[in-house]
């Protein structure tokens, strides 16, 4: 039996959610291209498509949609839950409390086995849109319940993004900010068997309840080498402070063999297209706000420019989390919620992937390679 680190190249599952092609920068949901998606989906309707495995036609998703925006609200002793936890915690950590305890809330945890084995559909489907709902609401009421506010209702006449957006800054978005957190919130919603996708899946194998199965896939995302990378970009960006001191900054980063944030990917050996498509909506935020975009951008832009000569010979090239955060922090979310935002999307695909798992069901039990001690005496405590 051959160990391999970090399961590289190793089959763990059998899936039809999404493809990549790591060598041609290719990533389709259901088949369907991201960066079409990107362009011309909503979260809701790319969520439908990761879940449901179509397109929806317009009544179906009209259908979810309202169902989405009907299940928007949280219990109100979630909030109890938030006010008793450090205000200085990471949003992460009180993001997993939270949706750890929906499960007490929304129970139903034996419909999992409801005809013996098999979970009940009914529920399957109400859990899937009940955590999906929940999610932006429960980063948006952190947010609020930190500063010692009230947290914003969510309101029913706004999309998924654009009620985020609401929730968070009190403020009604422009149609360019929802439209770039639209297109965000496609984006991260999917990504085959990476980090969290297993954690959840192996979580879910046990048949476990389908809160549980997100929580265990967001901490498995709260790690800096995951989805955790994306606020430590922009504090990079901070630390190196001009675009003329990115070229020092670059070799000495790497002749100490610390990472850049924000580059290199397992799967991709180029750049990733969803780090392009965030770059382009950038840019287009650039022309919408005539010009202005933040200095680290053209920091960030100069730092792709000497990573080519440096890391690319290798295969790294910016990661998804390299151009997100750039984003976010133009659309006043703070930097500790960039993470937060890529779980409230990437939810969609855990849940698609939880749906998937408990349709063929086995538990995942690999083995190991073990290289310990032999079986030995028992040494009695005055003998040592
Ligand atoms: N900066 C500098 N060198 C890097 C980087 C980087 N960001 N990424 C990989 N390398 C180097 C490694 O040092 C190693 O070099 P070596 O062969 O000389 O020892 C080589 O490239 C291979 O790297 P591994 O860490 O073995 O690659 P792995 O596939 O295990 O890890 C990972 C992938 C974790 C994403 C890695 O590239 C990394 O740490 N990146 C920085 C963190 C980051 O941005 N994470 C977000 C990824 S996207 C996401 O999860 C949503």
């Amino acid at each position: 039996m051959e160990y391999v680190p970090g399961l590289q190249g190793i089959p763990a599952t059998q899936s039809k959610i999404s493809f990549l092609d790591g060598q041609q920068g290719i990533l389709t949901y259901r088949g369907y291209p991201i960066v079409e998606l990107a362009k011309h989906s909503t979260f809701e309707e790319a969520a439908w498509v990761l879940i449901n495995g179509e397109l929806p036609n317009a009544e179906q998703l009209a259908c979810f949609d309202a169902e989405l925006r009907a299940n928007r609200r949280v219990k109100y002793n979630v909030r109890d839950i938030m006010k008793i936890l450090p205000i200085d915690g990471h949003p992460m950590e009180a993001l997993q409390t939270c949706v750890a305890s929906l499960g007490m809330f929304y129970p139903g945890q034996e419909r999992m086995t409801a005809n013996g084995i098999s979970a009940d559909s009914e529920f399957v489907e109400q859990m899937i849109v009940k955590i999906l709902a929940s999610m932006a609401t429960l980063v948006a009421m952190w947010e609020h319940i930190r500063r010692g506010d009230d947290p914003v209702q969510p309101r029913t006449d706004l999309t998924y993004a654009e009620n985020f957006l609401y929730m968070m800054n009190e403020r009604e978005p422009d149609p360019v900010e929802s439209r770039i957190m639209d297109a965000c919130l496609v984006l991260h919603a999917e990504h085959t068997i990476n980090a969290s996708t297993f954690a959840a899946l192996v979580c879910g194998s046990t048949l476990a309840p389908p809160n549980l199965v997100v929580a265990s896939a967001i901490g498995t995302l709260a790690g800096p080498l995951h989805g955790g990378a994306n606020q430590r970009v922009l504090n990079m960006l901070d630390e190196i402070g001009s675009v003329e001191k990115v070229s020092d900054w670059l070799d000495q980063r790497l002749a100490s063999k610390q990472v850049v944030w924000g580059f290199g990917h397992r799967e991709y050996k180029v750049k990733d297209p969803r780090a392009d498509i965030l770059q382009g909506l950038l840019e287009d935020l650039r022309v919408h706000r005539k010009g202005y975009l933040s200095p680290l951008y053209d920091i960030a832009c100069e730092l792709e420019r000497c990573a080519e000569q440096r890391l690319a010979p290798k295969g790294i090239y910016p990661n998804v989390d390299f151009y997100s955060g750039l984003l976010y922090e133009a659309l006043g979310i703070p930097r500790d919620q960039f993470t937060p935002i890529f779980a409230i999307s990437r939810t969609a695909g855990w849940l698609a992937h939880w749906k998937e798992q408990i349709s063929h069901n086995r538990i995942f039990r690999p083995t190991q390679v073990y290289d310990g001690a032999p079986v030995r005496a028992y040494s009695p405590m005055a003998a040592r």
